[in-house]
């Protein structure tokens, strides 16, 4: 008896106990147990290799009449997108063999959905281009895997939007005769490299590009054989993403079968139930907009999928559809908290849950107050990367927290490169400072790298970090965790700046490569400044001109815009007569100067839409700093 009530004691107490010890017990737990599961789960995957693509066809067999997508007027079925998808498939067989790789270049449409999955049906790869980039940055992109140096070959194919052109947006600035002239731009290369191109309508009359849509409508809807796919193992590459990574031109991260799974599930992890109706308005060459396509299939779930993100459409769109999962980046929140003020209520809308990141702590709580009881859902992963956090408590301004089967490895940093003690080991950092985020090389961590690109993939890597031997990734990111365990974002070292506009990484040696090819300037030196009430930088080049050489805002707008992605296109240009002190530490300084007339002796210009660059004048500055001017 006496110990039947201890028993009962101890378990009363014990909830306490654990609470005081550690206040988020319950929800550390309750992660534990979907960490193992999803563990078990893809341990079966890699037994007996399982692809989403499998996971779509099985949820087709059992709701084929569930609504999958829905975009503006139209509606499909699991049914109907499988069909649509094997009409594209058989359109293509012709052309591509298993193995091949398919690059998409398309806008946010139904065909993007169908032509990826076209591509995994015929065993392919699909490459996802981002439609911002031009000339040799794109050509860039077909190089990246080709097929002498690599089993996987570019077989072909470059979509353009068959559609009207759209409007020009902040995110989503690319219309259709866009894409059809960037693509004409490098044609002449891109039939040397012997790559065949096709345009979503029914006629081409350009030479060197066929026509794509017709042959759809004509091909037939039968299932394509399983045997296409029969070589695939979880470590073939499922789809390549471009990221600007570090330095220089885009780079394929190399997304096996094995990454979309744990990416799904990382999205599954945060609570996305089969009722679920997701809202997609991010790219979908985009890590962020791919990823919530591939957990729609596992789940089974319908996708509402929008042409570009809208601030004033946002909760209409949501409303009318039933929206219960939203998606973000950290500007689309402040876009939405920035939006006025309306008469019908803001929180009247079936949003329970975000997923996302990138959201600042005063965005988060501002957009909770307004817009009511969403479970914001943080999640941290470079795309390339093999380490990533959740943020499943739902903490403010966290973007993910260790736990007791997950522990972070942080070391400590100095500027730009890791410290390392006398032996040449790198040190952990102290809880509570900022650290570099590595993480570790192995079985289940696997970094899979750029595709023919192992200069850049050794770039990533640290050796011999704790001890002689071990390896490791290096994300490039800072990071803090707290004595809790959370983890927030500091900030991100290297030659990139996550740009305000749409949460891009921009390369900064890329844009200043571009810079000096212009015929009046020696020297550039590229890097993002701070805008107050902006996430992310905006980009600003310092610039040495050739010797009796005018500074030409025109001429270098005209460059500019002919060859870097907006979001990639300095905002400000400051002149130097010099450029004094060695690369790194002189970018900081710049960056920190930022670009304040009154601070800055050298001339500064700034980027007037449609005018070129224009002197800099305290007025313009100060509306920006007040926000009346948006950039
Ligand atoms: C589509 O089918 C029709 C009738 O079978 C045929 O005449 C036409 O050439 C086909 N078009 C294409 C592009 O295959
Ligand atoms: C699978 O691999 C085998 C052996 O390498 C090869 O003969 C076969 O053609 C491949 N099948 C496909 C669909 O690629
Ligand atoms: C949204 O939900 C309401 C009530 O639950 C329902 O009446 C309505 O038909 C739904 N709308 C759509 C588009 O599913």
């Amino acid at each position: 008896m006496a110990a039947l009530i201890i028993a009962f004691t101890v378990l009363a107490v014990l909830p306490l106990v654990l609470y005081f010890i550690n206040p988020y017990f319950w929800e550390d737990f309750k992660f534990a147990v979907t960490l193992i599961r999803i563990g078990v789960r893809l341990n079966q995957i890699g037994k007996k290799f399982y692809s989403v693509l499998d996971c779509f066809l099985d949820k087709v067999a059992s709701h084929p009449h569930k609504t999958f997508l829905l975009f503006e007027e139209s509606s499909y079925s699991y049914s109907q997108a499988d069909k649509e998808s094997s009409k594209a498939a058989r359109a293509l067989s012709g052309c591509l063999e298993p193995g091949d790789t398919v690059a998409l270049l398309l806008g946010n449409e139904p065909m993007f959905v169908f032509l990826w999955l076209a591509a995994a049906k015929l065993g392919c790869t699909a490459a996802l281009l981002n439609c911002n980039l031009r000339s040799k940055s794109l050509l860039h992109c077909f190089s990246c895997c080709d097929a002498k140096e690599h089993i996987v070959k570019f077989g072909f194919l470059l979509c353009t939007l068959h559609r009207h052109g759209l409007r020009s947006h902040r995110f989503s600035d690319v219309s259709s005769s866009d894409l059809k002239a960037a693509v004409e731009e490098i044609l002449p290369t891109l039939k040397e490299q012997g790559i065949r191109v096709f345009i979503l309508s029914e006629h081409c009359d350009v030479e060197g590009i066929e026509s794509l849509s017709d042959k759809i409508n004509n091909a037939s809807d039968e299932p394509l054989s399983p045997q296409l796919r029969a070589n695939l193992t979880l470590k073939s590459p499922a789809l390549y993403i471009f990221t600007s990574g570090t330095t220089g031109l885009p780079k394929a991260a190399v997304i096996d079968h094995d990454r979309i799974w744990k990416a799904t599930f990382l999205q599954f992890m945060v609570g996305v139930r089969s009722d679920d109706i997701v809202y997609i308005n991010l790219p979908l060459y985009h890590t962020a907009g791919i990823f919530t396509a591939g957990v729609s299939l596992f789940v089974g779930i319908t996708i509402v999928l929008r042409r570009k993100f809208s601030a004033s459409n946002f909760w209409d769109d949501c409303r009318k559809h039933n929206v219960t999962v939203i998606q973000y980046i950290g500007e689309i929140m402040r876009y939405l908290c920035n939006t006025p003020k309306v008469k019908i209520s803001t929180k009247d809308h079936k949003v329970r849950l975000a997923v996302g990141n990138g959201i600042r702590a005063d965005a988060w709580a501002e957009f909770l107050q307004r817009f009511g009881d969403i479970r914001v859902c943080e999640c941290y992963g470079a795309t390339e990367g093999n380490a990533g956090f959740v943020n499943y408590i739902g903490k403010i301004g966290a973007i993910g927290k260790e736990h007791f089967l997950y522990k972070v490895r942080k070391q400590q940093i100095l500027k730009e490169e890791p410290v390392r003690d006398s032996k040449g080991f790198c040190m952990e950092v102290p809880v509570g400072e900022t650290g570099l985020l590595i993480g570790k090389i192995g079985k289940g961590t696997e970094f899979t790298g750029y595709a023919k690109n192992k200069q850049q993939t050794e770039k990533k890597k640290l050796r011999d970090v704790f001890v002689k031997g071990d390896l490791y990734f290096n994300s490039g990111d800072l990071l803090r965790i707290d004595k809790e365990g959370f983890v927030y974002f500091q900030d991100r070292i290297g030659d990139t700046f996550r740009s305000v506009w749409k949460g891009e990484n921009v390369a900064t040696t890329e844009v200043a490569d571009h810079l000096v090819m212009l015929d009046s300037v020696e020297e550039a030196n590229v890097y993002g400044v701070k805008v107050p009430g902006h996430e992310g930088r905006i980009g600003m080049a310092a610039l040495r001109l050739k010797e009796n050489m005018d500074f030409d805002g025109k001429a270098i707008y005209q460059h500019v815009k002919n060859c870097l992605p907006s979001y990639a296109r300095p905002r400000f240009i400051r002149l130097q007569v010099k450029m004094t002190g060695t690369y790194k530490p002189m970018k900081m300084k710049l960056a920190e100067e930022g670009f304040n007339p009154a601070v800055i002796e050298n001339p500064l210009f700034f980027l007037q839409d449609g005018q070129g660059y224009i002197p800099m004048t305290q007025e313009i500055f100060n509306s920006i700093t007040e926000g009346s001017l948006r950039l």
